[in-house]
C-alpha cells in the first residue's frame, strides 16, 4: 500500500490497546482475519473447558443429578443475570432461552395483552426478516391485529406513531447498514404515544453499551452467537422490565415457566418474575459454551469496547477511502462513528464473489443480497493491524479482479 496512513501507523494504534490481551482468550485460526463476528462470533477457549466439564463430568458421571447439583436448572437465570450487567438491566430481568424469533413472539404477545384496546404492531420494513415474520405469526393467531411496516429511525418515528399502536418492534442496530438507533429517545416517543417498546438487540449486545433501564425499555430480545461469542445456535435471551412482571402473559406456556414445575399440576399458573418467559427444557451444553463467552465480559469495561469498536471501524473506512478508490466500492454504513455499530457495510455490484475471494484468502466477511458486503469488527479479538491486512487483501482482489474466477461465482454461498 502507498498511502497517508502506513502499516507502521496502524501498528502504533495497537500499542496500549486495553483489550489486546483479551484476544488470547479466543481460538483464532492462524492466518485468518475474522470479520464475521456479527454473524457468528469466534470461539472462546474457555468454551471447550465448559463443554468438556458439562459433558464428561456433569452429564456422563453425575447424570440427572446435575440439573440441581451443577446448576443446570437455574442456567437461564444465571446467564440472564450475567447479561443484565452488560445491558443495563437489573438481576432477574433477563432470562437466556430459546431463539430470538421465539422470544420476540413472546414479547409481542405480552405487549398486545398490555395494550388490549390497540390493534397495531409497528415494525421495520427493512428490519431483519424474522422480526416481520414473527409479527405476521402473532397477527395470524390474534383477532383484529394489524401489522404496519415503516422505515423507523430517530428522525421519523413520530410520524408513524398514533394511538392505534400497541407495540413497536425495532432493531437497536440495523443488520444491513450498522446504523444505531437512539434507544432512549425512541423509547420515550413510543411511550408518549402510549405504546410498548420492544428492542431487537442482536447487533448491539456485547459490542455497544446498552442501558435498557436507563432508556425505560419494556421488552428486548437478542441472540448470543454474534458478538457475545456463545457458539453456533447458542440460546437467545429476553428482557422484561420489572414493572411488567406482574401482568405479563405469553402464550408459550410450557412447564419451565410454571410457578410449581415439579408439582405437575394439570393447569398452567405462570411463575412469578422473569421465569414466566421460559417455555421448555433448555440446551444445557450450548448454555455452558455461552457462559464462557459471557464470563469474558466480567473484566471488561464497555467504554473500552465501544472505543475500540469505533477506532477499528473508523480505520477500516479511512483505509477503504485511501486504497480502494476507483473500484466502485461505496461505504453503505454511516460515516459518523457515533451513528454506527461495530460493522461496516460496503456496497459493490459484485459483492458476493468479492466476499468469496476474500474468504479464500482468509479474510472472512459476510454478504447480504443484493450487493452488501458486511464486515463486523469484534473489538475483543481484532487488532488494528487485522484491519490493515483485510483492506490490503480487498485491494488486491479488486485490482487483480480475481473475484471474476468461476470458483468465486457459485450461487447459494452462505456467509
Ligand atoms: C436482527 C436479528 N434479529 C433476529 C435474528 C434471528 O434470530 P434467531 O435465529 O435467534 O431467531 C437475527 C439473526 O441474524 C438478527 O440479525
Amino acid at each position: 500500500m502507498t498511502s497517508d496512513c502506513t502499516e507502521d501507523d496502524v501498528r502504533k494504534m495497537d500499542i496500549g490497546d486495553p483489550l489486546a490481551a483479551v484476544r488470547e482468550k479466543f481460538h483464532l485460526p492462524a492466518g485468518v482475519v475474522y470479520l464475521d463476528g456479527n454473524s457468528l462470533g469466534a470461539a472462546p477457549k474457555a468454551a471447550f473447558e465448559e463443554l468438556n466439564a458439562a459433558a464428561k463430568s456433569e452429564w456422563a458421571d453425575q447424570l440427572i443429578r446435575s440439573w440441581q447439583g451443577a446448576g443446570w436448572w437455574a442456567l437461564p437465570e444465571t446467564l440472564g443475570d450475567l447479561l443484565a450487567g452488560l445491558a443495563g438491566a437489573q438481576q432477574g430481568e433477563i432470562v437466556v432461552c430459546d431463539t430470538t424469533s421465539s422470544n420476540l413472539y413472546k414479547a409481542l404477545h405480552a405487549a398486545l395483552s398490555l395494550r388490549p384496546k390497540r390493534p397495531v404492531i409497528l415494525t421495520e420494513a427493512e428490519g431483519f426478516p424474522t422480526d416481520t415474520y414473527i409479527a405476521e405469526g402473532v397477527k395470524s393467531v390474534r383477532e383484529n391485529i394489524e401489522l404496519r411496516l415503516g422505515s423507523l429511525d430517530d428522525n421519523n418515528i413520530d410520524e408513524l406513531l398514533d394511538d392505534s399502536i400497541a407495540a413497536v418492534l425495532i432493531n437497536h442496530i440495523d443488520y444491513r447498514t450498522g446504523a444505531v438507533r437512539n434507544m432512549k429517545q425512541i423509547t420515550k416517543r413510543i411511550h408518549a404515544a402510549g405504546a410498548i417498546a420492544i428492542w431487537d438487540l442482536c447487533h448491539s449486545a456485547g459490542v455497544y453499551p446498552i442501558d435498557l433501564n436507563g432508556a425505560n425499555v419494556d421488552f428486548a430480545a437478542g441472540c448470543t452467537y454474534k458478538y457475545l461469542n456463545g457458539g453456533p445456535g447458542s440460546p437467545a435471551y429476553i428482557f422484561a422490565a420489572t414493572r411488567h412482571h406482574g401482568e405479563l402473559s405469553q402464550p408459550l406456556s410450557g412447564w419451565w415457566g410454571h410457578m410449581e414445575p415439579f408439582a405437575f399440576e394439570p393447569t398452567y399458573t405462570a411463575a412469578k418474575g422473569i421465569r414466566r418467559l421460559l417455555c421448555g427444557t433448555q440446551p444445557i451444553l450450548s448454555m455452558r459454551a455461552l457462559k464462557a463467552g459471557l464470563d469474558i465480559y466480567a473484566d471488561l469495561d464497555m467504554v473500552d469496547v465501544r472505543q475500540k469498536s469505533m477506532s477499528l471501524t473508523n480505520l477500516f473506512i479511512n483505509l477503504i477511502d485511501q486504497e480502494c478508490q476507483g473500484h466502485d466500492v461505496e461505504v453503505a454504513s454511516p460515516r459518523d462513528a457515533r451513528a454506527r455499530g461495530s460493522q461496516v457495510s460496503l456496497s459493490h455490484a459484485n459483492g458476493a464473489p468479492i466476499i468469496a475471494a476474500l474468504t479464500a484468502r482468509g479474510v472472512i466477511g459476510g454478504f447480504r443480497a443484493p450487493n452488501v458486503m458486511r464486515f463486523g469488527f469484534a473489538p475483543l479479538y481484532l487488532s488494528h493491524h487485522d484491519v490493515w491486512r483485510a483492506v490490503a487483501h480487498l485491494k488486491e482482489v479488486l485490482v487483480s479482479e480475481e473475484w471474476r474466477q468461476d470458483r468465486f461465482n457459485i450461487p447459494g454461498h452462505i456467509s
